[in-house]
Parts: C-alpha cells; sequence; structure tokens
C-alpha cells in the first residue's frame, strides 16, 4: 500500500512538472517569436497601409499617363476632320484635363476640335513646378520661348467662332498657347479662351494670346472646372451672347 502512494506521489509530481513547462514554454523565444509575428503583422499592415499610400502616390504620378496618351491619340493626321460647323474648339492639354472640358464644349456647341499637339511632348518632369530647373519652368519664365507644334496647320475657312483651351501654367497660358495664336490670322472670327487650372483664374492669359494674335474679336474667357457639367457649359455658353 506504502509502494503505491510512492507511485502515485512519483506520478502526481512528474505531472505537475509536465504542467509547468507547458506554461513556461509561452514564454520562450518561439512564442516571443510568434507574438513578435503577430507584431510584424501589424507593423506589416501599417507598412502595407504606407505601401497603399506609395500606390496612391504612383497612381497620382500615373496622372502623367495622359501625357503618353497624348502621344498616341493626338498624332498630327490624326486631328480635326472638318464637319460643317462654323464653330471651332482648339485645346491644348498636357494632361487631360483640359481636354476633356474642350470635348464637352464641343459636345455642346457640335464644334469641330482641334488638338495642339507639340512637337515635343511634355513628360512628367517636364511639367514638374516644383523644379526650377524644369523644361515648363524654363519656359514659363521666358515669355519669348515658343515651343513647336506637331499638329496639321489647320485651315479656319468656314469657322467664325473658336474656343481656344489651355491648362494654367504660372498663372498664364502655355507659351505653345503664343505659338498657336501666333500662326494664325483670326480676322472676322469670335475668339474665346477658357482655361482650367489648380485654383487660379484665368489672369491674363486671355489677354496676352489677343496681343499676341493680333487679330480676331477676344472676348473675355473664363476658367472652368475640371468637372463642369453640360448645363454649367451652356449657361456659360448663352452668357456669352
Ligand atoms: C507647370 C505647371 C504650372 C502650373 N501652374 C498653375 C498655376 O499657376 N495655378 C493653378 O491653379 N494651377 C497651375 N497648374 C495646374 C494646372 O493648371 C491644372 O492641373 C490643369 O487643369 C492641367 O490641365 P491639363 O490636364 O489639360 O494639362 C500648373 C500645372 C503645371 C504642370
Amino acid at each position: 500500500m506504502k509502494r503505491i502512494k510512492t507511485i502515485c506521489a512519483i506520478f502526481v509530481m512528474a505531472c505537475l512538472c509536465f504542467a509547468m513547462c507547458a506554461c513556461g514554454n509561452s514564454n520562450n523565444p518561439e512564442n516571443v517569436n510568434s507574438d513578435s509575428n503577430t507584431t510584424n503583422l501589424v507593423a506589416e499592415s501599417g507598412t502595407s497601409q504606407s505601401d497603399t499610400k506609395k500606390d496612391t502616390d504612383s497612381s497620382d504620378n500615373n496622372k502623367s499617363e495622359p501625357v503618353s496618351d497624348n502621344k498616341n491619340e493626338s498624332q498630327p493626321s490624326e486631328n480635326t476632320e472638318k464637319t460643317g460647323t462654323d464653330t471651332l474648339v482648339v485645346y491644348f492639354s498636357a494632361t487631360g484635363t483640359t481636354k476633356s472640358v474642350a470635348e464637352k464644349i464641343a459636345g455642346v456647341t457640335g464644334a469641330d476640335i482641334y488638338e495642339i499637339v507639340p512637337m515635343e511632348l511634355y513628360t512628367e518632369a517636364d511639367l514638374n513646378w516644383h523644379d526650377s530647373d524644369s523644361r515648363t519652368t524654363h519656359e514659363q519664365d521666358d515669355k519669348s520661348i515658343r515651343p513647336g507644334i506637331a499638329s496639321d496647320k489647320l485651315s479656319l475657312d468656314g469657322y467664325t467662332t473658336i474656343y481656344v483651351g489651355y491648362p494654367i501654367w504660372w498663372g498664364e497660358e502655355p507659351r505653345i498657347m503664343d505659338t498657336f495664336v501666333e500662326n494664325y490670322d483670326f480676322s472676322g472670327k469670335t475668339m474665346i479662351p477658357f482655361c482650367t487650372s489648380g485654383g487660379s483664374g484665368i489672369g491674363s492669359s486671355g489677354d496676352n494670346l489677343r496681343e499676341n494674335a493680333g487679330s480676331g474679336n477676344w472676348i473675355e474667357g473664363a476658367r472652368l472646372n475640371a468637372n463642369v457639367s453640360e448645363l454649367e457649359l451652356q449657361d456659360w455658353i448663352n452668357s456669352l451672347k
């Protein structure tokens, strides 16, 4: 009987030892690792959020894609086909905003449309206004610069009203707009400038274009929102008459 009690005592102690060892394992490095894995997951999740931010940033960068879209969509030979309307929408757009507004105006007015495509397309680096050495900074700093136009020369015969659209760069019209207006005779035509921007108004750009064109009846233009509705456009157009 005493022997049985001893065996039972040894068995109970062995069980206790085993149980204690098992509990102690919760502090072993593997389990710490497992906790730190959890921590890592949280950290990864944070990283992943910051990756998402990076993704967002890079998709922002992809906003420059329309620059290359320009390249693909706007080869000179693909420009305007005349439909017999007396209204034309001419535009330059580096990243697609002015283009979409120009297309809406053309839709509302039934106008033909003509894109001013630069001889040398603007890259993302060219458009970097934070860089004092970027192409656009140099161009906007020097009012005499006239970037070349690759689009076919346009015949203005038959057009009496011409909308002229562009983005605001450093508060003014991109210099390529001056190249455009200096290459045509707008006599007898009503010229309507419009622009898109990050917030700046049309400023002196309409007057600059009028002066550089030296011909045409230039009326006061407007800054239009990127998401302007057709109704708003119609109201604006009616207000011009
Ligand atoms: C070089 C550069 C200069 C700009 N300067 C101005 C500015 O002075 N004021 C403003 O509101 N937006 C400015 N913007 C923003 C553009 O006017 C705006 O994004 C415009 O809608 C772009 O039109 P797009 O997509 O047709 O090129 C500038 C953009 C660039 C690339």
